[in-house]
This record gives C-alpha cells, sequence and structure tokens, in this order.
C-alpha cells in the first residue's frame, strides 16, 4: 500500500491497484498551495462529513475523475445535486465489498453541517479490510468507547488519527484511540492548517512513542509505502 499526505486530513491510499482519496480540501488550505488537484487520479473519493475544510474539492475532482464517491447517505443527496454522478451512499454501521477490498462506516463524535446550513449526516469513520492489509480513518471525532470495537473488524496496520486538538481528539487521546484501536503506527492529520490547531510535533510524537507508538506526520506531498 502507499500513502500520500494532501495536507489538513486529505490523504490518498494505493491499495490493489485502486486510488482512493480521503477528505479532498487543497485549494483553500494555504499550507497545500503547491499542490495541483487537477494532477490528483483516484477511483473513489471517501468523504467523512460535510465540513468545508473536509469537501472543498470534491466537486471538482469528483467531476473530472468520476471517481465513486464513498459518504453518508444526506452527502450523497447533496452533492448529486452539485453534478456528481456517481456514489456509494452508505450509513453508519453499513459495510460495501469493492474491488480494493471492503469499508465499514463506524461512529465518529463530531458534527456535520454543509456551509449553506444544509444537515450533513451523522460524521463517519471508516474501517477498510485489504487484501494488502487493514486501515482505520476515523474522520474528525473525540475519542470515543465506540473505538474498542474496530478490533473485532480488523487487524490494523496503520491508523489515520486527527491530533490537532480544539475540534478533534488532541494527541493524548489519539494516543488513547491507538490503545482502544490496537495499532501501532499513526498518520496523525488534522493539525497546523490553522491558528486553533497548531500543535508541537515533537511532543505529540515523544506521547506515541512513550506508548511504544509511533505517530508519522507526513510532508505535504509525501508519499510512503506502508
Ligand atoms: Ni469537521
Ligand atoms: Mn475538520
Amino acid at each position: 500500500m502507499k500513502l500520500t499526505y494532501y495536507g489538513h486530513a486529505s490523504f490518498l491510499v494505493e491499495v490493489k491497484g485502486k486510488k482512493i482519496l480521503f477528505d479532498p480540501f487543497i485549494t483553500q488550505n494555504d499550507l497545500a498551495k503547491n499542490i495541483d488537484i487537477e494532477k490528483i487520479e483516484c477511483d473513489y473519493i471517501v468523504i467523512s462529513h460535510a465540513h468545508s475544510d473536509h469537501t472543498g474539492d470534491v466537486v471538482a475532482i469528483g467531476k473530472r475523475t468520476k471517481a465513486t464517491i464513498i459518504c453518508a447517505f444526506e452527502l450523497y443527496q447533496w452533492l448529486s445535486k452539485k453534478g456528481l454522478e456517481n456514489f456509494r451512499p452508505m450509513n453508519t454501521g453499513g459495510k460495501w465489498t469493492a474491488d480494493f477490498g471492503s469499508v465499514k462506516c463506524v461512529v465518529a463524535q463530531h458534527s456535520s453541517c454543509f456551509e449553506d446550513g444544509t444537515y450533513g449526516a451523522n460524521p463517519l469513520g471508516f474501517v477498510f479490510n485489504t487484501d494488502e492489509g487493514d486501515f482505520y480513518y476515523s474522520g474528525d471525532t473525540a475519542l470515543t468507547m465506540d473505538m474498542q470495537l474496530i478490533p473485532k473488524w480488523a487487524k490494523l496496520k496503520f491508523a489515520v488519527l486527527p491530533i490537532g486538538d480544539n475540534f478533534t481528539m488532541g494527541a493524548d487521546d489519539a494516543v488513547m484511540a491507538a490503545e482502544f484501536v490496537q495499532c501501532n503506527k499513526v498518520i496523525g492529520v488534522h493539525y497546523d492548517t490553522f491558528g486553533y490547531i497548531v500543535i508541537n510535533h515533537e511532543d505529540a510524537k515523544k506521547k506515541f512513542a512513550e506508548k511504544g507508538k509511533e505517530l508519522i506526520l507526513m510532508g505535504i506531498r509525501e508519499t510512503i509505502e506502508i
């Protein structure tokens, strides 16, 4: 598997020859200015919730690539009015088996609303089972007891967790989340983009290391083999 980071909570996973893009928010992210979204190719776009820092570029990228958008049912209703055509609408607890493996929607404790005030459904996290390994993207969330269920569904190779605090978990709770989901390798997201969520990278890494876990903070546009 390959993972490319596009800043904030946006990243792309390549698994079984398929490209899965998560929460595209690039053109409005000052830290990601050097990324040309016209060059991003993907087969699927996974959207965790309606907030603009997760949906900012979904219409542009979705229209050009014709990627299948995996999102909550109400997000599908809103996005389908914006000219997007290919969807897999889902909701909490549901699982879908596709060509890359399977994806299961899990609880995220957050809020979800479009900028125009349209209801954005419950926010979602996602557990992926694939032949190349399992992974979890929590989406924007607080630490929740529900995360303890995830090891029943997957043996995680890595987890993508927010660590920026203020709007989501901070590093301390993300360490506990990594314990709940039984995963030692965490990709940190949702930090530094805005003043409210600027963090000390070394402190965050130390908190994970103290529990025998690795926190990976990727450069924007960096790709790693994972
Ligand atoms: Ni949010
Ligand atoms: Mn967010």
